[in-house]
C-alpha cells in the first residue's frame, strides 16, 4: 500500500517524506535490541574463552523468533550442527520440531539454544568449566528474549540451569524457575533420550502440555 502511493506520489512529482529512523522512539528500541543480539553473536563467533573452540567448524549461536515467549535449551551442539551453525538440525532435531508441531508451535515461533556454543569432542558431556565459561552469553539471550518459559531439553541442561543433581526424572514434570528475576523453567528429556526411549514420550507429552498451560497463563 504504501509502495504503492509513494510511486503514485513520485509520479506526480510530489516529493515523499519519511519520518528518519532516529526520530522514532519505537525504531529506536527495536534497532538497539538488534544492536545488543548482533554484538553478542559477534562476541559468541569469537569466543576463545574454552578449549572447544579450538576443534569448532563454527560456533552455534541459537535460532528462532527474537520475540519468543518460549526458550528451548539443550545441551551442546553435536557434529551436524557444527557443521550447519543451527542447533538441534539432527534426528533429535527432527522429533524436537514434531514436539513443536504437538503443542501448535514451530521453529519459527520459539527460540532455541544450547548450554554450549560450541561441540565437545565425540559429543562428549559438557564440563563444568565449559559450561561456566558459557553460560554469560546464554544469560545475555535470556536477558535479551525475556521468555515467559524456559524449556530445558534433557538432563545436563536442567541440572545446570537449576544447579541441581537430581535425575531428570525428578526434575520434569513440575513448573521450577530459572535466574532473578526468575522465568518458569520446565525440564523435560532430550529428544536423543526419547528416540532411545519411546516409551518415555507420554511424560515428554505431559511436560510439553504442562509448558502449553504456563504460556496460556502468561499471554
Ligand atoms: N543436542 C543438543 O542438545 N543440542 C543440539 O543443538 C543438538 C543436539
Amino acid at each position: 500500500m504504501t509502495a504503492a502511493r509513494n510511486e503514485y506520489l513520485a509520479t506526480m512529482g510530489i516529493p515523499v517524506w519519511v519520518l528518519r529512523r532516529e526520530e522514532s522512539p519505537e525504531h529506536d528500541e527495536t534497532s538497539i535490541t538488534e544492536r545488543d543480539w548482533s554484538a553478542l553473536a559477534d562476541e559468541v563467533r569469537a569466543c576463545t574463552n574454552c578449549g572447544l573452540h579450538r576443534g569448532r567448524i563454527q560456533t552455534v549461536f541459537g535460532v528462532g523468533n527474537k520475540e519468543a515467549d518460549l526458550l528451548i535449551i539443550g545441551e551442546a551442539p553435536g557434529a551436524e550442527e557444527d557443521r550447519s551453525g543451527e542447533p538441534f538440525v539432527g534426528r533429535a532435531g527432527q522429533l524436537l520440531d514434531a514436539m513443536l508441531r504437538a503443542i501448535e508451535l514451530s521453529r519459527e515461533k520459539v527460540y532455541i539454544a544450547n548450554i554450549l556454543k560450541c561441540r565437545p569432542p565425540n559429543n562428549r558431556d559438557p564440563r563444568a568449566e565449559e559450561a561456566t565459561a558459557c553460560t554469560p552469553y546464554l544469560e545475555r539471550q535470556i536477558r535479551l528474549l525475556q521468555p515467559k518459559v524456559i524449556l530445558a531439553l534433557g538432563r545436563i541442561a536442567a541440572q545446570w540451569l537449576l544447579q541441581s543433581d537430581a535425575p531428570i526424572g525428578r526434575l520434569r514434570g513440575q513448573k521450577l524457575g530459572f535466574g532473578n528475576p526468575e522465568t518458569p523453567l520446565v525440564a523435560s528429556y532430550h529428544p536423543a533420550y526419547l528416540l532411545r526411549s519411546p516409551a518415555a514420550k507420554a511424560k515428554a507429552w505431559e511436560d510439553l502440555k504442562l509448558v502449553r498451560r504456563i504460556l496460556r497463563a502468561a499471554i
